[in-house]
């Protein structure tokens, strides 16, 4: 179930301080990578527990008692309600904190915050996810989407890529979508191993070999910036339009709700516009970044 009543969220937003966090608690640890680790959490509050829903694409701030607050998206996916999870990479202050938590932690969660994809919009198209390292992350969550309702889409193209073999997360779903007839998925590592059978090279030069046809399609992006940077101009040689690449940004939030101004690239707020935004939205804005 997915939010379609807006006044439900605000209902969510409105439960007095809007910083306060619910409570929470780590359910599962999973070690996706050597540095990279997804959570899987609940509400310590049963009636929160039944009543919670998002989008894929949406976020959280969590925060780890005692330490600080940071921005994750919502990995899980919302067809999928026995768990809610998130996926952290451990490079500051927060995630190293978060890497140390075990199950039964408790952490803090606000949210759902931002717009999620589009999920409606992409009915009836071919989908064309792009991803690199963790930015499967936010795309895993919409693939379970579009898996869980699979009559809604037509063709779907997986193309994920990671450093090395041993870089890439969420392989229980990498085995899942391989053996799914249903989608196509295309894994490569920039640099393979004695053991690694699939394909070597960079994201989007596999993008370009495989091709996916633009026609009634649209191509969901993200990955570190290089390879968005470079992942962009092959999806126009292919003939995707800006309007038919989504992508999702999600750096620099701090309070998740429009107020703070931390997360701002020219006039648009990352939290309160996005995360999620077509190219055409944000191909001015974000060209000395991506
Ligand atoms: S994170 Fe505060 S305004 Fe966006």
């Amino acid at each position: 179930m997915t939010i379609t009543d807006i006044s439900q969220r605000k209902r969510f937003l409105a439960q007095g301080n809007v910083y306060l966090p619910h409570i929470a608690v780590i359910e599962r640890i999973i070690d996706e990578t050597p540095g990279i680790r997804t959570f899987h959490f609940n509400f310590k509050d049963e009636r929160l527990r039944g009543e919670f829903t998002f989008e894929s694409g949406q976020f959280g701030e969590f925060s780890v008692f005692g330490v600080g607050e940071a921005p994750f998206c919502i990995s899980s996916s919302p067809t999928r309600q026995d768990h809610l999870g998130f996926t952290v990479q451990r490079v500051g202050r927060v995630t190293n904190a978060l890497h140390r938590l075990a199950v039964g932690a408790e952490i803090g969660f606000r949210g759902p915050y931002g717009n999620g994809f589009p999920i409606n919009n992409l009915e009836g198209k071919n989908l064309v996810f792009v991803a690199g390292g963790i930015g499967l992350a936010p795309l895993r969550s919409l693939v379970w989407n579009v898996i869980d309702n699979r009559a809604k889409y037509r063709n779907v193209d997986i193309i994920y890529g990671a450093r090395s073999p041993a870089d890439l997360c969420f392989k229980y779903d990498l085995d899942s979508w391989q053996k799914d007839k249903t989608v196509n998925l295309f894994t490569t590592v920039d640099k393979g191993d004695d053991k690694w059978k699939g394909k070597v090279g960079f994201v989007p030069q596999v993008l370009e070999g495989v091709a996916p046809s633009a026609d009634g399609a649209v191509a969901v992006v993200c990955g570190p910036p290089i390879m968005i940077r470079f992942t962009f101009p092959v999806l126009e040689k292919l003939g995707f339009t800006p309007e038919q690449m989504l992508t999702t940004l999600e750096k620099r939030m701090k309070c998740g709700i429009g107020k703070c101004g931390r997360c701002n690239i020219g006039n648009i707020y990352v939290c309160r516009d996005g995360p999620v935004f077509s190219y055409a939205q944000i191909m001015n804005l974000v060209s000395s970044e991506y």
